[in-house]
């Protein structure tokens, strides 16, 4: 668990404004929640402040407060709980989180961390000498079927080696991230087998052959000829199996049915047993 602390004063900007489209997005989902709700919002508010600032500063913390009446301490306390909020600038090009979690661990998650550590910055959270990238590691981030992979602002990158992470970086770092496909770096596709399916390959379909209507009339009849199978059926004299028996035999009249069923004889003379 590391501390999480907000970035030193010296890079905090000033001020916090939300652009106009933003400011717009912002009213409209505070508008989503119940009257005196409206605090429930604080998490959307502080990603888009993110998305738009590139980090979650403390001027954007306290005017997002004021914007949902809250408490700055209340405000706080969400931005620096959940790891997703960065508080510290990150590249403006690129912020790449190792997954290190066991799965992408046994498949080389170690060796992405060197790549990260030797054209990024020895530190994790650390900007490079231009600014542009920065790295941090990062709990499961939900793709261990294609361990080890990297998340770069919204995009996963999967499948990775470390000759492959370092193209990634350098591409991001040219300004040509939007060029590189996110997802498997190897030939498949999702998390399909590489190469292709091996199983649930598509079969040849079975042809429709249209019978004549005698014979399938005839088919029809003979099926139904077919006598009911007994099979499963318990082989028992029991009450409970017998098919001639009506249950509940409660009155006299079906008392006196199941009685003959069986071969009894019926006293007439005697009312019929009253069900308990
Ligand atoms: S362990 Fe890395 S994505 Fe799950």
């Amino acid at each position: 668990m590391s501390v999480r602390r907000l970035a030193e004063d010296t890079v905090q900007p000033a001020s916090f404004a939300f652009s106009k489209e933003n400011a717009a997005w912002a009213e409209a989902t505070i508008n989503k929640y119940p009257k005196g709700r409206e605090q429930s919002a604080i998490i959307p508010l502080l990603m888009r402040a993110q998305e738009q600032d590139g980090w979650v500063t403390r001027a954007a913390i306290e005017s997002i407060a004021d914007m949902l009446g809250m408490a700055y301490i209340r405000a706080l306390e969400v931005a620096t709980f959940y790891t997703q909020f960065q508080l510290k600038p990150v590249g403006s090009r690129a912020h790449v989180q190792v997954c290190g979690t066991t799965p992408c661990m046994l498949r080389g998650a170690e060796d992405l961390i060197k790549v990260c550590k030797k054209k990024i910055a020895a530190e994790p959270f650390t900007l490079n000498a231009s600014g542009t990238l920065s790295w941090e590691e990062v709990e499961c981030q939900g793709a261990c079927v294609n361990a080890p992979m990297v998340m770069i602002f919204k995009d996963a990158y999967e499948d990775l080696t470390a000759e492959r992470l370092e193209e990634i970086i350098d591409g991001f770092d040219a300004g040509k991230g939007a060029e590189i496909e996110p997802g498997p770096q190897i030939d498949r596709i999702y998390s399909a087998p590489e190469g292709g399916l091996t199983t649930l390959q598509l079969v040849e379909a079975p042809q429709k052959t249209k019978a004549p209507v005698r014979a399938s009339k005839a088919k029809a009849e003979q099926a139904v000829s077919v006598p009911p199978s007994n099979a499963a059926k318990p082989e028992t004299a029991a009450d409970v199996t017998n098919p001639a028996l009506k249950t509940p035999a409660t009155a006299k009249k079906a008392a006196a049915k199941n009685a003959k069923a069986e071969g009894e004889t019926v006293d007439k003379s005697k009312p019929a047993k009253k069900p308990r």
